[in-house]
């Protein structure tokens, strides 16, 4: 089995991406930092969400992550936002019930308390620590509670509680989308592999507001096949397009965002061939939704769940409706409707270890390479002077300092040998490295190094300082090496 989820732990902590919070009290799971690098790479990933949905016209919000127990008593989030859990009254240690169902070799997917109840007296389920019979079986809200309020589980309660004022600011018209990113928080049972299953977790959220007739979007476009897993046990590869054409997907928003899903997901570097979408079966799907997609991920041999796309019919805004002072209904020529939400929601550590571990390989050296795009890679360049020379570090600082008011994402580097930094920033996914040495003195040329090919080219500084973007003329560089 290859095994780059480890080497990405390792790699993260030691260069500066992400690491276990608070390790110098022993480390609490769930709760992971973001370090330097991490910080830069989580903000483009943010960043390129944003954009590609300014393009749809959306509109954002920043609502707070404390929130009003009667925002989830209409939610639904109170009385059905939970996980069957169990306690092993010996070690003390709390499971998914599905863990230990699982453990014991019991297919069963219990509905509830009491089919929970049933099974597990029946069965005699052992504790996978301990071994003893585990009687306590349980309901376990997901939501951490502070006095009368709550830490949100998603950003999207803050969206459909404003959803008169936004539909006001959108001028009375749909579809309307509206996007939040923040933080989402639950008191996960067993939180495990590093960002995957966090207490305190980072979304992007799109909220899209429809008439109920007429659930459609732009028009869908060509694209690259994508693997398909309709609920039904067939499996596909096609392009979303003829997806929804043949009827795998049953609605043209539904497969609008899917396709907007896949394409934003390769360009932040989720490669198609590790990327596929899955519908959940009904007995699967959250309390609110309909019909759900997710778009999962692959790490190593196991897929992951990173992006979440349901269709929320009216079940939130009807609920804030009929409990609050706020009617959401909106007329749309002569009918009265309230609309019905298509919600792709995007768990953005989860998508930052996908496309760590699918940009990771080693070279036959050994040495580790990060193979970051641009879009993502928190810096684009590095610029070193080839020995710790004075004048070749009066050089180096000279070019970085004519670079920088034309591209933030650039790092000096003269820590180490010339093998050491190119191995440095080939591990932490910087593009190219620009190097000052001897001959630069003579006639103004550096070498560019592709960390890619490895392959070098020499060029006048001018034509890199003269540039507008210095990142677009290296990779045109790159194009024509
Ligand atoms: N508003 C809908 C919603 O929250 P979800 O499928 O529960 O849907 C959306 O979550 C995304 O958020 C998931 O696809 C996942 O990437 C991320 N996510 C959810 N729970 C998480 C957790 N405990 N730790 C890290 N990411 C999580």
């Amino acid at each position: 089995m290859i095994n780059m989820y480890n080497d990405i732990i390792e790699l993260s902590k030691r260069r500066g991406f992400f690491w276990p919070s608070f390790s110098i009290y022993g480390g609490f799971s769930g709760f992971y930092d973001y370090g330097p690098l991490g910080v830069l790479l989580k903000e483009n990933i943010v960043k390129l969400w944003r954009e590609d949905y300014l393009e749809d016209g959306a509109i954002f919000i920043d609502t707070p992550n404390l929130t009003p127990e009667p925002v989830f008593k209409a939610s639904g989030h109170i009385d059905r936002f939970s996980d069957l859990a169990c306690e092993c009254d010996k070690c003390k240690t709390k499971f998914k019930l599905e863990t230990v169902l699982k453990y014991n070799g019991i297919n069963a997917v219990p509905k509830n308390l009491d089919e929970a109840n049933e099974i597990s007296s029946k069965n005699n389920l052992k504790c996978p620590v301990c071994g003893n019979i585990i009687k306590r079986v349980y309901d376990f809200n997901l939501m951490f509670r502070a006095n009368d309020m709550y830490l949100r589980p998603e950003t999207a309660q803050g969206i459909f509680v404003n959803f008169k004022l936004l539909y006001n600011y959108n001028k009375n018209r749909l579809p309307m989308i509206v996007g939040q990113a923040g933080k989402g928080f639950r008191n996960e049972i067993s939180p495990r592999q590093s960002l995957i299953r966090l207490k305190e977790f980072n979304q992007c959220e799109i909220e899209s507001f429809f008439d109920p007739d007429s659930l459609e979007f732009k028009e869908l476009y060509d694209y690259f096949p994508v693997k398909l897993l309709p609920n039904t046990g067939d499996v596909y590869k096609k392009t979303v397009k003829e997806a929804y054409e043949s009827g795998i997907i049953p609605n043209q928003a539904m497969a609008y965002f899917v396709l907007k899903t896949q394409r934003l997901l390769n360009k932040i570097g989720i490669k198609n061939e590790m990327l596929r979408f899955r519908q959940h079966m009904p007995d699967e799907r959250a309390h609110y939704a309909a019909d759900s997609w997710d778009a999962e991920a692959l790490i190593d041999d196991e897929w992951f769940e990173i992006v979440g796309i349901a269709n929320r019919t009216n079940f939130d805004l009807s609920n804030h409706g009929n409990n609050s002072s706020e009617s959401m209904t909106v007329k749309i020529g002569e009918k009265e409707v309230i609309p019905y939400v298509i919600e792709p929601s995007y768990g953005i550590d989860r998508i930052i270890l996908s496309v760590m571990s699918q940009s990771f390989y080693k070279r036959d050296n050994g040495y580790n390479v990060l193979a970051l795009n641009e879009y993502v890679a928190p810096f684009h360049m590095a610029v070193f002077p080839l020995l710790k020379k004075q004048k070749l570090q009066e050089k180096a600082k000279e070019l970085f300092s004519n670079l920088f008011p034309k591209d933030k994402y650039i790092i000096y580097d003269d820590v180490g040998s010339i093998g050491k930094r190119y191995a440095r920033q080939d591990e932490i996914g910087t593009p190219y490295c620009i190097t000052i040495d001897f001959q630069t003195l003579d006639d103004n040329t550096v070498t560019v190094r592709f960390r890619d090919s490895m392959q070098q080219k020499r060029i006048l500084i001018s034509d890199l300082v003269s540039q507008e973007n210095p990142l677009s003329a290296l990779n045109a560089l790159k194009i024509v090496q």
